[in-house]
């Protein structure tokens, strides 16, 4: 359409002018992935963010996103089209809280989803995705005592998978805690030659019937390599634009969660982000991602810890 055609176009001009990168995550809309230099899960957006030499970066993801790379950059301005892109997720863990939690086992060893916020980072001591999350567990030792947070049902896998008993923060995203097993069983029914991407922020009996559970990249690189026809896709339906695209042979099937009439499962912060207000922040130099100095400076280290031990 002409309008979505000439902001396409104003967007490159004011790109190029302000040496910016458009960074979006695979739950953004399709319109915003497609105008994207840099698109990836949690992990692939922090890494880009911690190396590249624009002056601009526009967060096209969520706020602890934005914070995210803000703390990894603090000279560089980090544009968030929408403010309100918060995350249920992050907000589940209220950082007064976490850190009675923290207080309370001393001799723990506190490691973040990287969906919190900066504060609950700055009671951290190692930051994790979904794509390092055993890795890094797997790298300290077997006796050593861990507080995992926020997201229970990750919390919950990389236990089962690393044998661990890590202590757990009850918390969870409203997109991927409310898939319907039910929904998907029918679906299998339906689709036999169908496999199951799940990502590890479902509940445990989702993952067990996964034929891969990972982040969002994982999932992706798994569609890509493997050999059946179809996938049912239990994440943010955003992920489906980049799955067909690299895969435009394959079928991708949406996982309903488990609402009467509902389809697919979006996460409403994702979508706040919107063509027009990436063309108004790169317009205006505005929403700029602000961290308090010295929160930024506590919730350093644990991000560049991640960035080292998950090389
Ligand atoms: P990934 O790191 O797997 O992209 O996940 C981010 C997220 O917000 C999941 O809901
Ligand atoms: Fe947060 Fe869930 Fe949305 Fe991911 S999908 S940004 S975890 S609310």
């Amino acid at each position: 359409n002409p309008e979505t055609d000439a902001l396409r176009e104003e967007i490159m001009r004011l790109k190029k002018d302000k040496n910016a990168l458009i960074m979006a995550h695979y739950y953004q809309r399709d319109e915003i992935q497609e105008i994207a230099d840099f698109i990836g899960d949690s992990l692939a957006l922090a890494r880009q963010a911690a190396k590249t030499d624009a002056d601009v970066i526009v967060m096209c993801g969520v706020n602890f996103m934005g914070e995210t790379a803000k703390i990894l950059c603090p000279d560089k301005t980090v544009l968030l089209p929408d403010t309100e892109a918060g995350c249920s997720l992050a907000d589940s863990c209220d950082p007064v809280k976490f850190e009675q939690f923290v207080k309370e086992h001393p001799d723990h060893t506190v490691i973040s989803y990287v969906n919190t916020s900066a504060a609950v980072k700055a009671l951290t001591d190692i930051v994790v995705t979904s794509g390092n999350a055993r890795k890094i567990v797997d790298k300290l030792p077997e006796d050593e005592k861990i507080i995992f947070g926020p997201d229970r049902n990750l919390g919950e896998y990389i236990n089962c998978v690393t044998g661990r008993s890590m202590l757990l923060w009850d918390g969870a995203c409203h997109v991927h805690d409310r898939f319907s097993l039910e929904k998907i069983d029918e679906l299998k029914r339906e689709h036999p030659e169908a496999k199951v991407l799940v990502h590890p922020e479902c509940r445990r009996p989702l993952q067990l019937i996964a034929d891969k559970v990972g982040s969002t990249a994982a999932l992706l690189d798994f569609a890509r390599s493997d050999d059946a026809p179809e996938y049912i896709v239990v994440t943010e339906s955003g992920i489906l634009f980049e799955m067909r695209r690299q895969c435009p042979e394959k079928k991708f099937i949406p996982a309903p969660p488990d609402e009467p009439g509902c389809m697919c499962n979006e996460c409403d912060y994702m979508k706040r982000n919107t063509l027009r207000k990436v063309y108004e922040a790169l317009r205006d130099g505005k929403p700029e991602v602000t961290v308090d100095a010295e929160i930024a400076e506590k919730a350093l280290r644990p991000i560049v810890r991640m960035l080292e031990m998950s090389e």
